[in-house]
């Protein structure tokens, strides 16, 4: 049977775009500015120039985001409910305009108009009324929070309107105001949404629509203005974003690239699974951040799996995207042709074999490339790493579940994942040791509003959608309260080390602690640490690069703690408390001598009691059942970060290290600790109170010496997920943002400002929490 031509209409499109005669300025406090600068958007399909658009620069930016500030405190006093109403109105125009929106997509991305039409747009008004549902329910749900302020919003070409509507909808709802950029391919949508919002009644300087390309990017990023930053592109620009924003205090969000994995189990509905595979990598052309590009599929069914797949694939159909029948578009733009090209004539030239449809026919114009299937690639060829971004899947097999997990496991992203099986019991045990922030079981690529999505390992972190993604947009006013950088007290000369008249004295090196056991420093050096009044006090393992090393690879293989039970977890955290609180004189002394401190009896109570508290915390961090529009359950998983070096502050030598230290551990993350650099003996103490707290080798580590250099050797170690650091120096924790960048890994620091550890809305709560942890979707389709 052959299919007849099923065009829709581009008329109503190519008519406004005639309207505002294909040229078109900035969007900034509801008005138009003169075009400036310009470059084309094309049609990728064609090839053909669509309009011209302005190319902002430096001065336009700063225009946009002085718009946002001056509309943002009045936009946040208007309050959730209002917010709420605009919203709505948003949306229902959004649903009103749906046919041109979605024809307008197609013709300046080349995505399908099957795609934008039934996929794109319906999740764009999800969105807009999920928020508006959030900015309703603001001061219930999440009470002692504020807006953050102006953000800057930076997206890629992909889904210029959806990605559009999951960075505005919750800005909007959480009371702050945007600087938004399109992406360069494709920002005809974002002004078409600009004219929306003046319609649905959104004051001035709330939106504001500027574009351009990276370099208009870079100023949005580097503006002073803006308070927080949320990018959605490549792993390699969202790099130089946390490199440029590092020491600067802005809030950062990423989400970035993916080589997400399509595990099918032998006892996978096949059938299912070769059309749920079409969806996720030939959807959109593969160019896509949670595409499963690389098939892992059992043995035994490989052959029959790959077959169907081969039958399927030449069934597939490449033309028009506005044509309504076809499955596969154009590619946005030749240069993303040539990437692709490149990598898969590369992985031929290996060896690898390369099936693409003989009977698929590439148009003569535009931008193209056939579905593509890569077999017989090693784990580590260039196509098996590197994010294609194109219509290009690469399988391979493997043999058993363990197998499964660590092929999967084997990439630096950390974006999504699909597990086929209708065995129930192997999927769910499947699912959690996925490092990925969405599992998909028994199907593939679906997002809704109420339920995060974002990123795991090099992939970004934040998230987007769910009461986890409005947290990326609100700030608790406790962070306001919280004090300047304490000063550090001048210590007293030193005084030389009395001779002991104790006959048995013996030297007491304090040791550093790994693996659960105290391991002399590797380079043998010590440093003496004096009290307030210059009294000699001991001395401790002067820490280095290799000692991290040991730390790190002792908390790698500590990973039971993580895998028992947050109430086993809990008992551990209630017996440190005990053991502490039944030397609480000797741990009271301790810091007295050090600081000087005429509260350090009051220092220890509060270790005690932050202990309890974490304690009971930690079977109490629950994720969340989300019901998004499946027949189905979506399951928030709170799963603990993984390793975490923390640097303590130096202020309050006890408190503030159980402050950071206990939260990560109770909900399963292990720990390379640096005390205070300037009273680290109060954490050397606790080894014997660890010892005897049934606390497993490993899960706390301690290397004692300069915080800096240590920080810094945190902040470079690729196999540490995030990195705390909160001894105060702006410098040092703008350091750590910065050499975080390297393997993207999470930071918490105190960016110069101190902190009130004796207090729990600014050393407690869920905040914390939330540091110590990355939430994992995993979607849960059911029926039969
Ligand atoms: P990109 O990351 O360069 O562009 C994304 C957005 O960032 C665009 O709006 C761009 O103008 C802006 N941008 C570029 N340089 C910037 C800078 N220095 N500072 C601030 N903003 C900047 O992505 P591109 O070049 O369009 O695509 C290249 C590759 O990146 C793709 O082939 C794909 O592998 C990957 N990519 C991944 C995406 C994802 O969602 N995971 C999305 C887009 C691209």
């Amino acid at each position: 049977m052959e299919y007849g031509p099923a065009p829709e209409s581009t008329k109503e499109a190519q008519a406004w775009l005639d309207q505002r005669g294909r040229k078109f300025g900035l969007f900034i406090d509801n008005a138009w500015t003169e075009a400036g600068e310009t470059f084309a958007s094309t049609n990728p399909a064609d090839g053909k120039e669509l309009a011209q658009l302005t190319q902002a620069n430096a001065d336009d930016v700063d225009r946009a985001v002085q718009a946002a500030r001056r509309a943002q405190p009045a936009w946040a006093a208007l309050g959730g409910p209002a917010r709420a109403r605009i919203m709505y109105a948003i949306a229902r125009l959004m649903q009103k305009h749906a046919r041109l929106f979605a024809v307008l997509e197609t013709l300046d991305n080349g995505k399908t108009i099957r795609e934008t039409r039934d996929a794109d747009l319906p999740l764009v008004a999800r969105h807009f009324y999920h928020h508006a549902g959030w900015a309703q329910l603001l001061d219930e749900e999440f009470p002692g929070h504020r807006a953050v302020g102006v953000v800057g919003q930076i997206v890629p070409w992909n889904f210029p309107l959806l990605m559009l509507a999951w960075k505005i909808a919750p800005a909007m709802a959480a009371g702050n105001t945007i600087v938004f950029k399109p992406a360069e391919f494709t920002p005809l949508t974002a002004l078409l949404f600009a004219e929306i919002c003046v319609q649905a009644g959104v004051p001035a300087g709330v939106v504001n629509i500027v574009t351009g390309d990276g370099r208009t990017g870079e100023a949005i990023v580097k503006h002073e203005g803006i308070d927080k930053l949320a990018f959605t592109g490549s792993t390699e620009v969202g790099r130089l974003i946390r490199e440029a924003t590092a020491g600067s205090g802005k809030k950062l969000s990423l989400e970035l690239g993916g080589k997400s994995p399509y595990i099918v189990f032998e006892d996978a509905d096949i059938d299912a699974a070769v059309e749920g595979l079409v969806d996720s990598i030939w959807f959109n052309q593969g160019q896509v951040c949670c595409a499963g590009s690389r098939l892992l599929v059992q043995e035994s069914v490989e052959e029959r799996f790959l077959k169907k797949l081969k039958s399927r694939m030449d069934n597939l159909r490449l033309g028009s995207p506005l044509d309504k029948s076809m499955d596969i578009g154009a590619l946005v733009d030749p240069i993303q042709r040539q990437r692709i090209h490149g990598l898969v004539e590369a992985a031929r030239a290996e060896g690898c074999e390369v099936y693409q449809p003989s009977a698929c026919e590439i148009p003569a114009e535009g931008s193209w490339f056939p579905p593509t299937l890569i077999t017989g690639a090693s784990t580590s060829a260039a196509v098996a790493q590197a994010e294609i971004f194109g219509p290009v899947l690469v399988a391979m097999s493997f043999r058993t579940p363990a197998e499964a997990v660590q092929l999967a496991n084997n990439t630096v992203y950390g974006l999504a994942a699909c597990v086929w099986s209708e065995n129930i019991s192997l999927a769910l045990d499947v699912a959690p040791q996925i490092k990925a922030g969405v599992v998909w079981i028994n199907t593939a690529n679906q997002f809704d509003a109420a339920c995060g999505f974002g990123g795991y390992k090099e992939s970004g972190y934040g998230r987007e959608g769910g009461r986890e993604g409005m947290h990326e947009y609100l700030v608790p006013v406790s962070e306001d309260a919280r004090p300047a950088l304490p000063a550090v007290a001048k210590a007293a000369a030193a005084k030389p080390a009395a001779a002991s008249s104790d006959p048995f004295a013996i030297d007491r090196t304090a040791k550093l602690y790994i693996g659960g056991k105290q391991a002399r420093p590797d380079g043998a050096y010590s440093r003496a640490i004096h009290g307030a009044d210059g009294t000699f006090l001991g001395e401790i393992g002067e820490g280095s690069r290799k000692d991290i090393r040991n730390a790190v690879e002792a908390a790698h293989k500590a990973s039971g703690w993580t895998k028992a039970t947050a109430h086993n977890r809990a008992q551990v955290l209630y017996y440190i408390a005990e053991n502490l609180a039944a030397r609480g004189k000797e741990f009271a002394d301790r810091i007295a001598a050090q600081t000087g401190s005429k509260n350090a009896e009051k220092e220890v109570h509060a270790s005690i009691e932050r202990l309890f508290y974490w304690a009971a915390w930690a079977d109490k961090y629950d994720g969340a059942a989300h019901q998004p529009p499946m027949h189905g359950i979506t399951v928030a998983l709170n799963e603990a970060v993984g390793v975490i070096g923390i640097v303590c502050p130096n202020e309050n030598p006890l408190l503030g290290f159980i402050s950071l230290v206990a939260p990560a551990i109770a909900v399963g993350n292990r720990v390379v600790a640096v005390p205070s650099e300037a009273h680290p003996l109060s954490a050397t103490d606790l080894y014997q109170v660890f010892d005897t707290s049934d606390l497993p080798g490993g899960v706390v580590n301690i290397v004692t010496g300069s915080a800096d250099e240590l920080a810094r050797t945190l902040a470079s170690h690729s196999d540490i997920d995030a990195v705390w650091r909160h001894d105060g120096s702006a410098a040092g924790c703008a350091e750590v943002e910065k050499l975080s960048a390297g393997s993207l890994k999470r930071t918490w620091t105190g960016g110069g400002k101190g902190r009130d550890w004796f207090s729990t809305q600014q050393a407690a709560g869920r905040t914390v929490l939330a540091h110590a942890t990355q939430v994992k979707n995993i979607w849960i389709p059911y029926g039969v």
